[in-house]
């Protein structure tokens, strides 16, 4: 389909930084052909009137568990190894394959609505995730999480492998391989899940350094910090996004800037959990490529990567008690063009340019938080709450428009969520 949205502002990169420009957006297929002129003899099969509405790249939450929608609002207030040990895992022994389905799909209404067009899933059933995805017409990468030792992992990463197969060939389809947390993984299967991501070329998504107990039970297994014992096993020496990293110290900061190392900060999560903050203004400095991630909504308790671009800048400049700690240039940049060099593919996604995926979101501009427009960067990341989103476009295909969803039956989902209410509560 060819679509030509007529007027817009654009959130465009303009050396290396964030601008706003008026120009119109032609997609034909599923890239973005043009900014500005019409490419010679493009004749829409549709039109936008972009008029008050800015045109920005979709957003990348690079770390979440999308079926804990089902879990959302069970434990709350309680310590992190509670929460995670005592109410979730047992819960999770009992789901199903539709369970997680229907779970996700209710997830992915809640990304679409707020802007977001790709998501980096850890989950614990295969195909749900991937089917949800597919039936809804996002941009995934998908990883079953795996936990185990190198002789025991209860076949989950044959699995994983299994199931990559099963959805090989789906454009917006991309499986990485999850090593859950080094204290759910042994050394010996950490460096096997590495090896095996390293034969067939794939990135590895990993829990690093989320908590002060995980600090500790590393320590006296290990004698080193968590960063210390990833990079000891080789992890950080391939394609890796590490989640949290929360407890770094300042020096394993160096090895988190190692050049095919993304990490994902979680500000929500780690602070619903009581983790603290992840030193990302430090990162920053340091050259680490730092994304961003809601973490699984039974822990955030939202997926909603505007609130947390918001808490990521506010929380960064209140901690440390300098305004120019975090601009909102920097929060931007998390979910979109670093996410996308997170994820290899910084040509092609993170943003509204010519020759890249068109994964783009259109925002009301005439919405009252947004208003007056005197620095519309700034209000995405200051004053916007995600629910601006009017249109969601991916890979070219339109998947909302006007608030209506175009792939998702919300009221099916609705009732299969509603069904599901109180057997895992
Ligand atoms: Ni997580």
């Amino acid at each position: 389909m060819r679509i030509h949205i007529k007027d817009p502002q654009v959130l465009v990169r303009k050396d290396g930084l964030f601008a706003v420009e008026k120009k119109d957006v032609f997609i034909d297929g599923e890239r973005i052909a043009a900014l500005g002129e019409a490419p010679e003899g493009f004749a829409p099969d549709k039109v936008i009137d972009g008029t008050d509405k800015l045109v920005m790249p979709g957003l990348i939450n690079l770390h979440t568990h999308h079926y804990m929608t089902l879990f959302r609002n069970i434990a709350n207030d309680v310590p992190f190894h509670e929460w995670l040990f005592d109410n979730m895992m047992p819960r999770e022994d009992h789901l199903t394959e539709e369970d997680c389905y229907w779970g996700t799909q209710l997830a992915l209404i809640e990304q679409f609505r707020t802007g977001t067009t790709c998501f980096n899933d850890m989950y614990i059933i295969c195909d749900a995730a991937a089917r949800a995805a597919l039936d809804a017409g996002s941009r995934a990468y998908l990883g079953r999480g795996l936990v185990g030792d190198e002789n025991d992992d209860g076949g989950r990463l044959q699995m994983a492998l299994e199931e990559m197969e099963r959805f090989r060939g789906e454009p917006l389809l991309r499986f990485t391989l999850d090593p859950h947390a080094p204290y759910t993984c042994s050394p010996g299967y950490l460096k096997k899940i590495a090896a095996e991501a390293a034969k067939r070329d794939l990135l590895l998504h990993y829990h690093l350094s989320e908590s002060e107990g995980e600090v500790q039970t590393i320590r006296e297994k290990y004698g080193v910090m968590p960063v210390v014992h990833a990079d000891s096993l080789g992890l950080l020496d391939q394609p890796i996004i590490l989640a949290h990293c929360v407890m770094a110290q300042p020096d394993e900061i160096p090895l988190l800037a190692k050049p095919m190392v993304s990490v994902v900060s979680d500000p929500a999560s780690n602070m619903k959990l009581g983790n603290g903050f992840a030193p990302v203004p430090r990162m920053l400095k340091a050259g680490v490529n730092v994304c961003l991630g809601t973490d699984g909504p039974a822990s955030n308790n939202a997926l909603n990567l505007f609130r947390d671009m918001t808490m990521m800048a506010l929380v960064h400049k209140g901690l440390t008690k300098e305004p120019t700690e975090m601009s909102a240039q920097q929060a931007l940049a998390m979910p979109t063009v670093n996410a996308a060099k997170a994820l290899g593919r910084e040509q092609e996604l993170g943003q509204v340019a010519e020759g890249f995926l068109a994964d783009l979101i259109i925002l009301d501009l005439n919405a009252p938080e947004l208003l007056p427009h005197n620095d519309i960067l700034s209000s995405l990341v200051y004053s916007a709450y995600g629910t601006e989103v009017e249109t969601v476009i991916i890979n070219g295909n339109i998947v909302m428009e006007n608030r209506e969803l175009e792939t998702i039956d919300e009221e099916r989902v609705r009732f299969e969520i509603k069904k599901r209410t109180g057997i895992f509560g």
